[in-house]
């Protein structure tokens, strides 16, 4: 059942970051969470398929395997947002073991039009759930579905795909800080991670033999040329990955192929870039479990069940509010 979906557009964030990111003196970039408009969604879906990138099926195995277990450990009754609707596929496995049990609201929270499109959707034929999109940023999200919690309702927060990688350093701690901030002691976080592993089979999962990852990273170059009236030479740019070793992470950027000038109107702005210089748009990173551990124990959870995929490394983790 779709309810209603919940709609706040800010376009001119778009603007102001891209002026931002590409005014940097140093180190260009580019906000990531601007990949996924229509096309840049579109394109993730095919990454999903492709062989080399195995995160997004290790993860439905697990889901598929253990959704009836990971349900027994949750509090009731429970109402569920996920940060980041993906088209799901995934959060379908979760929410029809969930209506055994109880019917349940489910709160898709993300920024792509689009994308939220996609999930309501697929999900919608799901008797027992009632959906409320809403197209916000994670926390803000979040802060709504909080305020509109019953009495003795519980939250499930789904945070898949492994997402938090993405957040640099100390920035995940903090953001999971935050997170925790709008719970209340016993609501639950199923948490996403993809663990570390062999550098060659990290390389080849961002940059795949047919290009559609560098088409991914490529978009986000015409979507500024699309939505801010820019004039990107969108061929005079590479993709290029990374593995950093300091901070385990997988970076992606898109490389200068040649000294030029890059006009952006709709954000007032004239960029110049040297050739071989890149712009990042995004870092992936790799937990140990470890590191797992201890940002649960940092942020205010307690680690109350991990599911491990044998294929492809990635762990389901269960997080309980403290
Ligand atoms: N950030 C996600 C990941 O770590 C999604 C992703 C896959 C991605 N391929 C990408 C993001 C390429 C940017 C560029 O798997």
């Amino acid at each position: 059942m779709l309810t209603r979906a919940l709609t706040t557009t800010r376009r001119s964030d778009f603007a102001l970051l891209v002026r931002e990111g590409l005014s940097r003196p140093s180190q260009k970039e580019l906000p990531s969470k601007f990949f996924y408009d229509e096309i840049g969604s579109a394109l993730f879906d095919q990454i999903c398929l492709l062989p080399e990138y195995g995160l997004t099926r290790a993860e439905e195995r697990l889901l598929s395997r253990h959704a009836a277990e990971i349900v027994q450990n949750l509090p009731q009754p429970v109402a569920v947002a996920e940060l980041g609707s993906g088209t799901g596929k995934k959060t379908r496995l979760l929410l029809e073991a969930l209506c055994r049990r109880h019917a349940v609201s489910y709160y898709p929270i993300e920024i792509s039009p689009s994308a939220l499109a996609t999930c309501e959707r697929e999900l919608k034929d799901i008797r027992c759930i009632s959906i409320v999109g809403l197209e916000r940023e994670y926390l803000d999200g979040l802060l709504e579905v909080a305020a509109r919690r019953r009495e003795g309702q519980h939250l499930l927060v789904l945070f898949l795909g492994s997402t938090i990688g993405k957040f640099e350093g100390e920035a995940s701690a903090h953001f999971l800080r935050q997170l925790r901030g709008i719970l209340w002691e016993g609501d639950v976080l199923l948490l996403g991670a993809d663990l570390e592993k062999p550098v060659d089979i990290l390389l080849a999962a961002y940059d795949d033999s047919l290009g559609v990852t560098a088409a991914f990273n490529l978009n986000l170059l015409a979507r500024i040329n699309r939505e801010l009236g820019a004039n990107f030479d969108v061929r005079q740019f590479a993709h290029q990955v990374i593995f950093n070793q300091q901070t385990r992470s997988i970076e992606m950027h898109l490389r200068s192929l040649s000294d030029q000038t890059v006009t952006i109107p709709g954000a007032d702005l004239v960029v110049k870039l040297a050739r071989g210089e890149t712009i990042w748009t995004e870092s992936c990173h790799k937990y140990s479990f470890d590191e797992l551990r201890t940002m649960a124990n940092e942020s205010g959870f307690r680690p109350a069940g991990i599911w491990l995929d044998p294929a492809w490394p990635f762990a389901e983790n269960l997080w309980v509010a403290v």
